[in-house]
């Protein structure tokens, strides 16, 4: 019995890390075993990418450079700790995942996208998430809720186009693949987020309730 992959996505302040704590109490609820993740890293070797992915600097990041970092993060991450917990049956929740590479990486820098399904097939083959969550809000009420924190990283530092594109990225993602790519509307209050997730959870369990 493999364990189900479950990926978040949405831009910044979108309420993914909020997200989290719904998910893990519906799953604490159903006695399920699962493990909580996220992307750029996961491992202690892809965290370490992650800050030479996240971290603000003079020189200009290149955008294969990006690119492929985020990927090399992705195969260690992948290797090391979501395919032992999937195979052992653990769920897995990650805060970010592919989806993010086409929607930062490919419609946001303007990346090849026949280099992203290249890369995407050569280090994540089948293990892609089985359901995602988008959290869509606005960009300016993202914004807004991430407004104080003290440390912005390199992409919070980026345009509001940016982020725009980011947002509309994650919306074609669902529209293109609408039986994995759940959108849940993140302006609402907390607790109508959670109620969201909940009845998205609860929809996806009944499906694979029958090969899980
Ligand atoms: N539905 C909501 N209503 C009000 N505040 C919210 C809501 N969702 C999240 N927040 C608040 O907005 C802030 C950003 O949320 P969170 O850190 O979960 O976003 P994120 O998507 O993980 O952001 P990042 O991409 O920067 O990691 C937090 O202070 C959180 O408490
Ligand atoms: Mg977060």
């Amino acid at each position: 019995m493999r364990g189900k992959f479950i990926s978040l996505e949405g831009g910044e302040g979108s309420g993914k890390t909020t997200a989290i704590h719904f998910i893990r109490q519906w799953l604490d609820d159903h006695n399920i075993p699962y493990i909580m993740t996220r992307e750029p890293g996961g491992t202690p070797l892809a965290e370490e990418i992650r800050q030479l992915i996240l971290s603000p600097r003079e020189e200009v990041v290149n955008d294969t450079t990006e690119l492929l970092l985020v990927f090399a993060a992705r195969a260690q991450h992948l290797a090391e700790k979501i395919q032992p917990a999937l195979d052992k049956g653990t769920w897995v929740i990650s805060d970010r995942f592919l989806d993010s590479s086409y929607v930062y990486q490919g419609k946001a820098r303007g990346g090849d996208i026949a280099m992203l399904d290249q890369l995407a097939s050569w280090v994540v083959g089948d293990n892609k998430p089985n359901a995602t969550l988008v959290l869509d809000v606005s960009v300016e009420l993202g914004q807004e809720r991430v407004v104080q924190r003290q440390h912005q990283d390199r992409l919070d530092k980026e345009s509001l186009a940016f982020h725009q594109k980011v947002r509309d990225g994650f919306l074609e993602r669902a529209k293109a693949d609408p039986e994995r790519v759940k959108i849940v509307d993140a302006s609402q209050s907390l607790e109508s987020v959670k109620i969201q997730i909940e009845k998205e959870l609860s929809q996806l369990h009944k499906t694979w309730v029958g090969d899980c």
